[in-house]
C-alpha cells in the first residue's frame, strides 16, 4: 500500500483556524467540461489563531485559473498551488479579499463529490469534504460564512437553477441563449452545507405555514413525468415540519424549501441549506413502483434532513469528530418522528434490528470504533452505524435516564446556547447537565467506548423474605485502540411479570419513577420486595440501552413474557431469544430438543390466533424468526454459514407446518380490498399477510408456489407482488425462472424497481447465484458507475447472501474483491462501503477465514488504492 495516503487527522490536534471568513460571492458558469467558478471570499484572520501563519486552503483535483488579493492579481511568486492546495505564505494581517477562479470538469466526476452530473442534470455534494473540488477554500465546518450565489447556464440544458437560501434575482444574459439566478443564504453556514442545482426538472409544491405565520414555499423537484411520485414526500414534509414545532418547538427559517432528487448519489440524502439534495430512490414513490418499506424509508429520511436544519445547520458541528453530535441527534430525532406517526413498538422493534444487525455487528469488527472517533485516515469512512445509529442510542439513554420534560429544557438550551455555532458534544451534553444539576461526565463514556457491553443478570427468588433479587454484572469486550474497558451507566427499564401473568408488586427503591434503574458500576444488586413467588424479570424494556443480554431464562419463561409482558418489545424479544437458542443449537450440530420446537411453534401459533389481529405489523415481526447473519453474529466464532442456512429452513419448516391453519387463515382474510393506501395499519395487515406466505411456503413449497403465483398476478401493489416474487425465489424451478424473467421485462424502464429485482436475485442462497450476479451485471439497466445500481445487485450479493458470498471456495470473496477495485477507480466512497462486507471475515470457520484474508490481502497489496480503500483494507486486516 502507499504510504503517503496514510496521514491520520486526531480529535487531540484540533485547533482554530488562523483564518476566517465572513462572506463568500460564488459566480458559477455551468457548462459540461468547463465550468468556470469564482469565488469572492472576504476573509480577515481569526484573532485566535496563530499570528504570522500563511493562509492555507484547501482543493481536491482543481484547476486555479486567476487569483487575486484585494483585486489585485496576484503573482506567482507569490502563492503556491497544487490541485491539492493553494497557500499564501503573507496573508495580510487585516481583513481581505481574495478572488479565486478555478475550473472544473462536472462530466468527468465519477465520485460524484463537488459538482457533478447525474441523468444530465448539474448538482453538488458537499459533505463531508466536497467543497475543496469547487473552489480553494478553507473546507472545515467550523468556518460559517454567509454565502451568495450566482448560477448561470445554458436555458435550454438547465431551465431551473436552485441554489441556497433565497431567491434574490434571475434573467436572461444579454444576447444569449444563457441565464442566470441569484440565490442569498442569510444563515451563516460551513461550506459542507453549500449546493447548487441545475438541471430540466418538474416540480411539486405547496405553500406551508409557519407556527409564527410565515409562509414557506416548498417544492420537490424530479425528473419531468415522475411529478406524480413525489406527492407522498412533500406530504412527509409538511407533516416534519408540523412535527418539529409541536415536539421541539423548532420552526423554518427561509422563505423556501426546497429538496431535489437525483440518481446519482452516494448516500440517501444531504441536508444543504435551503436545498436538500436526494437519492431519488427516497423521494419516489407510487404503489405500483414503491413497496411499504419504501414509503416509510421516504418519510423518514425526509423528516432526517428536514430536522438537520436545526440539529446539525443552525447548530453545526466544530469538526468531524463530532459528527455523531449532528447524527445520532437526527437519527434520534427521526424516529422519534416515524414513532408519533406510526406504531411506537413496531417501529422501535425495527430500530433494534437495525442497530443489531449494523452497528453490533460493527462494534464487534475489526471496524469497531466509538460514537466520537478520536483518529480518522478518512471522514468518508465514518458515515457508521455507529455513529448514526448509536449515536441516536445515546441520546434516547439520556432521555430515558432524566425523563422527558428535563430533556426538553435540555434541548432548549441547547439550542438557544449554540444557535449559530458549531459546537461539540460537551457543548450538548452541559446543556443537560446545566438544566438537571446532573454530572454527565460518566455518561459521557457512551461517546468514548466503543464495543458493545454485556450485561449479565441472575435472579434469586427468596420466598421466606418475600424478596427477589437480581444481580448485575457487565463487561465490554476489547476492540481496535481500546484493550480495557470502563464500566458504562447503563440505564435499565424494567419490571417483574408473574408467572400467571398477573402483575408482581413490585417495590424496589433503586428504580426511579419511571422504572428505570441506573446500572453504572461493574456489578450491582436490586431487590424487590413483597415478591411472594417467582416472578419472570422484564429487563431492557423497550430495549432502553444498547447492550446484549444473558439472562438464562428458561424456555416457559420467556413464553410467560411473550403472552403476558406489559412491553411489546419484550414480548417480540422473548420469541426472539427461544427462536435463537434453538437456532444456534440446532446450527452447532447441537441436538435441539424437539419438544422445545413444538413448543414455539405452539406459542407462535396460539399467539397468531389470540393477539395478531390487535396489531398485525407487530404479529408479523414476532412470527419471523432472527435472520441468518444474526445467527451467524450470535454464534460469533467458527462460523458455517450452510448450517445456518439448513437449521433457519428447517425451523421455518417446522413453524410453517405446526401452525399452517392460522397462517393460511390469515392469508386469506388479511387480503386487500379496496385502493392501495401506505398508511401504517394497512402495510401491517399487508407484512403479516406475507409473513404468513413465507411461512406457508416453507412448510409447503408445492402450496407456496401456487399462492405465491397468483399473488404476482393479482397483486395491486409493489408490495404484495415483490413479497410474492421474493417468495418465489426461494423455490428453484422453471415457475420461478418465468416469473423473474416476466417482472424483469414489466418494469425494464423503471430503475428504482429493477433494483428490487437485482437484489432478489442476489440474495438467492443457491450454487450459481454468484453467475447470475455477474450476468446480470451485463443487464442494459445495469451501471457500475450508478450507486444505486451497485449497491442492488453487488451489494445485496455481498450482504444478504449469507451462504453465496461466503462460499468455502472463496468465490464470493474474490468476486467482490475484483469489483472493489473495479470501483475504486470510479467512486472511492462507494468501493469502501461495499468492502465492509468483509467485515464478518474473522467469525468465520477457517477455509473461508483464510480464502477471506487472501482475498483482502490481494486487495492490500494493489497499487494506488484510494485512502477510502485503503483505510478499510488496511483496518479489516490489522
Ligand atoms: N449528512 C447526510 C445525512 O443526512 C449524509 C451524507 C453524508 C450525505 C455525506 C452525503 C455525503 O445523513
Ligand atoms: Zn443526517
Amino acid at each position: 500500500m502507499r504510504t503517503d495516503t496514510q496521514q491520520i487527522v486526531r480529535l487531540e490536534d484540533y485547533r482554530p483556524s488562523d483564518f476566517l471568513i465572513d462572506r463568500v460571492e460564488l459566480d458559477v458558469k455551468l457548462h459540461p467540461t468547463e465550468t468556470k467558478v469564482v469565488a469572492t471570499v472576504a476573509m480577515r484572520p481569526n484573532p485566535e489563531g496563530r499570528p504570522d501563519a500563511p493562509l492555507v486552503l484547501d482543493g481536491d483535483e482543481l484547476n486555479l485559473k486567476a487569483v487575486a488579493l484585494n483585486g489585485r492579481p496576484l503573482s506567482t511568486d507569490e502563492f503556491e498551488v497544487s490541485p491539492q492546495s493553494l497557500t499564501i505564505a503573507q496573508a495580510p494581517r487585516q481583513p481581505f479579499t481574495l478572488t479565486i477562479e478555478t475550473e472544473i470538469n462536472p462530466t468527468a466526476n465519477t465520485k460524484l463529490m463537488g459538482l457533478y452530473r447525474s441523468s444530465g442534470n448539474y448538482c453538488t455534494q458537499c459533505e463531508a469534504e466536497g467543497f475543496r473540488r469547487i473552489t480553494y477554500f478553507l473546507d472545515r465546518p467550523d468556518i460559517m460564512a454567509v454565502y451568495t450565489t450566482r448560477i448561470e447556464a445554458d436555458r435550454e440544458d438547465a431551465p431551473v437553477l436552485l441554489g441556497n437560501g433565497n431567491p434574490v434575482e434571475s434573467g436572461t444574459v444579454d444576447g444569449s441563449d444563457r441565464h442566470f439566478a441569484v440565490w442569498h443564504d442569510p444563515h451563516p453556514k460551513p461550506s459542507y452545507l453549500f449546493a447548487l442545482v441545475g438541471g430540466r426538472l418538474g416540480r411539486v409544491s405547496k405553500t406551508f405555514t409557519t407556527m409564527s405565520g410565515r409562509a414557506v414555499d416548498l417544492a420537490i423537484y424530479v425528473e419531468p413525468g415522475k411529478e406524480s411520485r413525489a406527492d407522498y414526500a412533500l406530504d412527509a414534509l409538511e407533516r416534519s415540519m408540523r412535527w418539529d414545532e409541536k415536539v421541539f418547538g423548532r420552526e423554518y427559517d427561509l422563505d423556501v424549501f426546497n429538496i431535489v432528487a437525483v440518481s446519482d448519489f452516494n448516500m440517501g440524502a444531504m441536508e444543504n441549506k435551503g436545498l436538500n439534495i436526494f437519492n431519488d430512490k427516497y423521494v419516489l414513490a407510487s404503489p405500483e413502483t414503491a413497496t411499504d418499506m419504501d414509503y416509510a424509508h421516504i418519510e423518514a429520511i425526509i423528516a432526517h434532513e428536514y430536522f438537520h436544519n436545526w440539529t446539525g445547520n443552525r447548530v453545526t458541528c466544530r469538526d468531524w469528530f463530532q459528527l455523531c453530535l449532528k447524527e445520532g441527534l437526527t437519527v434520534f430525532r427521526d424516529q422519534e418522528f416515524s414513532s408519533d406517526e406510526r406504531s411506537r413498538p413496531v417501529h422501535r422493534i425495527a430500530e433494534v434490528k437495525t442497530l443489531r444487525a449494523r452497528q453490533f455487528l460493527e462494534d464487534s469488527s475489526p471496524l469497531a470504533h466509538p460514537v466520537r472517533p478520536t483518529q480518522y485516515r478518512e471522514i468518508n469512512n465514518f458515515y457508521t452505524a455507529t455513529v448514526y445509529e448509536k449515536g441516536a442510542e445515546i441520546v434516547r439513554m439520556l432521555k430515558t435516564i432524566i425523563g422527558e420534560a428535563d430533556f426538553r429544557r435540555g434541548m432548549d438550551l441547547y439550542f438557544e446556547r449554540c444557535d449559530g455555532t458549531a459546537a461539540t458534544v460537551e457543548d450538548f451534553l452541559g446543556a443537560f447537565a446545566d438544566v438537571t444539576g446532573r454530572d454527565l461526565s460518566h455518561f459521557a463514556r457512551w461517546y468514548e467506548q466503543s464495543g458493545t457491553p454485556r450485561v449479565t443478570v441472575k435472579g434469586h427468588h427468596d420466598p421466606d423474605a418475600k424478596t427477589f433479587r437480581l444481580d448485575f454484572e457487565q463487561g465490554t469486550p476489547p476492540t481496535p485502540g481500546q484493550p480495557k474497558k470502563d464500566a458504562m451507566a447503563i440505564p435499565v427499564a424494567l419490571g417483574l411479570v408473574a408467572q400467571d401473568g398477573t402483575l408482581a408488586n413490585t417495590a424496589c427503591e433503586r428504580l426511579d419513577s419511571r422504572g428505570v434503574f441506573l446500572f453504572d458500576k461493574l456489578t450491582d444488586s436490586i431487590t424487590f420486595t413483597d415478591v411472594t413467588s417467582r416472578p419472570v424479570p422484564s429487563l431492557f424494556r423497550g430495549f432502553s440501552a444498547p447492550v446484549k443480554l444473558s439472562l438464562d431464562l428458561p424456555n416457559e419463561e420467556l413464553l410467560v413474557l411473550l403472552r403476558h409482558d406489559t412491553d411489546a418489545f419484550n414480548r417480540w424479544q422473548a420469541a426472539q431469544t427461544m427462536a435463537m437458542r434453538l437456532l444456534t443449537a440446532l446450527a452447532k450440530g447441537i441436538h435441539a430438543d424437539d419438544r422445545d420446537i413444538d413448543a414455539l411453534a405452539g406459542a407462535l401459533c396460539s399467539f397468531m390466533a389470540r393477539d395478531a389481529l390487535d396489531d398485525p405489523a407487530f404479529a408479523a415481526l414476532v412470527v419471523t424468526l432472527p435472520s441468518e447473519a444474526d445467527v451467524a453474529q450470535e454464534i460469533g466464532q467458527d462460523v458455517d454459514p450452510d448450517a445456518i442456512h439448513r437449521a433457519r429452513s428447517q425451523m421455518r419448516h417446522r413453524i410453517g407446518r405446526s401452525c399452517a391453519e392460522p397462517l393460511q387463515r390469515f392469508y386469506d382474510t388479511l387480503s386487500d380490498s379496496g385502493p392501495y393506501s401506505p398508511d401504517a395499519a394497512s402495510a401491517g395487515r399487508r407484512s403479516l399477510r406475507n409473513a404468513c406466505l413465507d411461512l406457508l411456503a416453507a412448510a409447503d413449497p408445492g402450496t407456496g408456489e401456487a399462492l405465491a403465483v397468483r399473488q404476482l398476478e393479482s397483486a395491486s401493489n409493489m408490495t404484495d407482488r415483490l413479497a410474492s416474487l421474493s417468495v418465489l425465489t426461494t423455490l428453484p424451478g422453471s415457475v420461478r425462472e418465468e416469473a423473474i424473467a416476466r417482472f424483469g421485462d414489466r418494469y425494464r424502464n423503471e430503475p428504482l424497481v429493477l433494483d428490487k429485482w437485482f437484489t432478489l436475485q442476489a440474495a438467492i442462497p443457491e450454487d450459481g447465484t454468484l453467475e447470475r450476479v455477474t450476468g446480470l451485471m451485463q443487464h442494459p439497466a445495469f451501471s457500475i458507475s450508478n450507486p444505486n445500481r451497485v449497491r442492488s445487485l453487488i451489494g445485496s450479493f455481498a450482504m444478504l447472501n449469507q451462504v453465496q458470498f461466503n462460499r468455502a471456495d472463496g468465490a464470493g470473496y474474490r468476486f467482490l474483491a475484483s469489483i472493489v477495485l473495479r470501483v475504486d477507480e470510479l467512486n472511492p466512497q462507494l468501493a469502501a462501503r461495499l468492502l465492509t462486507a468483509f467485515s464478518t471475515w474473522r467469525m468465520m470457520e477457517s477455509t473461508r477465514r483464510s480464502q477471506a484474508e487472501q482475498a483482502l490481502r490481494s486487495i492490500a497489496q494493489k497499487p494506488n488504492l484510494s485512502r477510502d480503500v485503503g483505510d478499510i483494507v488496511s483496518r479489516s486486516l490489522e
